[in-house]
């Protein structure tokens, strides 16, 4: 088996809290798709991976382009939905219309992992960063880095619930980049349900 990244045994250290083998997965922005791999090679048997470019260097079993906003999976179809590091790179204006497709697909959790800047130097390489990927695929959109209070804020307005908003360290993940990252985990709430009158 290939060596896992120091990147992908944080997210997995994280995520493997939260899914069950058995359970459906959809990797949004999977990237690489070094995390549905290495759940595959785990024994993690139904891990969809959906991107708005092909950079995978993983062989997965499931891999589908998409438009970047809707997700090509019926409402409730996955038990828990990852967007790793993905919606910085999301237009402004998108992000909110895909973390609705994103609350729609799953049935129980989000895991979430962002780049939130705390400070300006934050912010600048925050920047360099999306300008780069930006320029990868020739999009002039205009893109955000949100701080962590700014996404809590905006889930609790899509309406899942925030199991947790945890501030990481900087060195969680490879040394050359100790940018500010935050995890979040989301849980749907349930709709109400109608009690038929007697
Ligand atoms: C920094 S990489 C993260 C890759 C992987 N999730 C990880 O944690 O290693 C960001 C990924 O998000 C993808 N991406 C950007 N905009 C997207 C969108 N609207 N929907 C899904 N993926 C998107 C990019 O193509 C890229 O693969």
């Amino acid at each position: 088996m290939e060596n896992m990244s120091i990147d992908c045994v944080h997210t997995l250290g994280f995520l493997m809290r939260h899914v069950k083998p058995e359970n459906t997965i959809l990797d949004i922005g999977c990237g690489t798709g070094e995390v549905g791999y290495f759940l595959e090679r785990t024994g993690y048997d139904s891990v969809h991976n959906i991107d708005i470019l092909d950079l995978r260097e993983f062989e997965t079993k499931r891999f589908e382009l998409y438009n970047g906003v809707n997700i090509p999976f019926e409402n409730c179809w996955f038990d828990i939905v990852i967007l790793s590091f993905v919606l910085h790179h999301v237009p402004n204006e998108k992000k909110r219309l895909l973390l609705e497709e994103a609350v729609r697909v799953t049935k129980g959790k989000l895991f979430i992992l962002e780049d939130t800047p705390r400070n300006p130097i934050d912010r600048l390489f925050s920047y360099l960063h999306g300008t780069g990927y930006r320029r990868k695929i020739k999009s002039n959109e205009w893109f955000g880095f949100y701080r962590q209070k700014r996404w809590e804020q905006i889930f609790r307005e899509l309406g899942p619930k925030i199991l947790v908003s945890q501030k990481l360290s900087r060195f969680c993940r490879h040394k050359g980049a100790p940018f500010a990252r935050s995890f979040f985990l989301l849980e749907k709430s349930e709709p109400l349900t109608q009690i038929p009158e007697n």
